[in-house]
């Protein structure tokens, strides 16, 4: 990688760059073999499991641990050659938020401010950039430790951005708050997207499809899915689920449906039986002939996409059974 000399170096649209990256802890592989590139603006979630790797990851990409293997570039800066120069592009809301909880607000962000190395007058301003941006006027002279859980957050988001990073990573930035402070969450988030490059990760799948554009998906330290939203619920959409209310006994019903040959699966979640067909079947004649033959009425029948939940439910399974 060139050194980034000029203001706006070429980095052909990549700002976050993770190649072959490993981390083990003693025996436990944590993070396995990833690879993934960050283009410049983009806002990525980072979705997987419970010990699935994000915080690792996230961790080594802030410099904040050393990978056992790989290498990372933020801002054509080697973590591992360069934190000091990375780090100063990079802003991070970690899981834990270090809080001092006998500061204030505002004394927390002028240590922030500090430490990210701002001149006083630049903090000040600073300070009142971000406090507008994560709404806090009315909690600055508040002890952090006083604060909710929400509202620690946006400290957190706000110490995070004092000194203007062009990279955003946070890791599970909503978590905890309650439902309407995290729609104003996600607006911050977006709106900080603006002109800034972020990687978020997060267990709430509605939420990433409302923030990013794109997923990668983390599963036992590997990754298993990486695309926009839409076509990984194209991709995975390879069958056809049609959704039927019968006026019928439920078992006898489903015991009807499986004989229809070209079904591939069928199971009653009340009050609807799903089937499953392969995508280019047009099976809805055949279903009506079976339960019209046994007397039953069909009440309705739909064909319905595939969840982000059961996509998600459905590669980290995958991955299960491979490993
Ligand atoms: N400091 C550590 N020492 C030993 N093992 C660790 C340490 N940190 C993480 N691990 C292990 O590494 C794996 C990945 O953990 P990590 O915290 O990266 O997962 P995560 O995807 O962030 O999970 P969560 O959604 O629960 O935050 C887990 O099996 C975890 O137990
Ligand atoms: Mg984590």
């Amino acid at each position: 990688m060139a050194d980034a000399t000029d203001e706006q170096p070429d980095r052909g649209g990549e700002v976050i760059k993770v190649a072959s990256l490993s981390k083990s802890y003693g025996e436990r592989l944590a993070v396995d073999n990833i690879s993934f590139t960050i283009g410049k603006g983009e806002i990525v979630g980072f979705l997987g499991p419970n010990g699935a790797g994000k915080t690792t990851t996230m961790r080594a990409i802030t410099g904040y641990l050393i990978p056992t293997e790989g290498e990372i570039w933020v801002a054509d800066c080697n973590i591992r050659k360069d934190p000091l120069k990375a780090r100063q592009h990079i802003g991070y809301l970690p899981e834990t938020i270090p809080l001092y909880t006998e500061m204030t607000t505002r004394a927390y962000l002028g240590f922030a401010g500090k430490l990210r190395g701002l001149d006083s007058k630049v903090a000040q301003r600073r300070i009142d950039e971000v406090v507008e941006v994560c709404q806090l006027e009315e909690y600055l002279d508040v002890l952090t430790g006083k604060l909710s859980k929400g509202f620690r957050q946006r400290v957190g988001l706000a110490q995070a951005i004092i000194h203007d990073p062009e990279v955003l990573i946070l890791d599970e930035p909503t978590v905890g708050i309650d439902p309407l402070q995290v729609v104003q969450t996600k607006a911050m988030i977006k709106e900080l997207g603006r002109k800034r490059t972020i990687l978020l990760s997060t267990h709430i799948l509605p939420e990433v499809s409302l923030i990013c554009e794109r997923v990668i998906i983390i599963n036992q330290g590997k990754i298993v899915a990486e695309d926009n939203i839409d076509n990984l619920s194209k991709i995975l959409n390879t069958r056809k689920q049609l959704r039927l209310r019968v006026n019928g006994p439920s078992d006898q019903v489903r015991e009807s449906l499986s004989k229809i040959e070209m079904l591939l699966d069928v199971s009653y979640h009340e009050p609807h039986h799903l089937l499953e067909f392969e995508r280019d079947q047009e099976p809805q004649a055949e279903v009506n002939q079976v339960l019209a033959k046994e007397g039953w009425t069909l009440l309705s029948m739909e064909e319905v996409e595939m969840s982000l939940e059961e996509i998600f439910v459905k590669l980290t399974k995958a991955a299960e059974v491979e490993a």
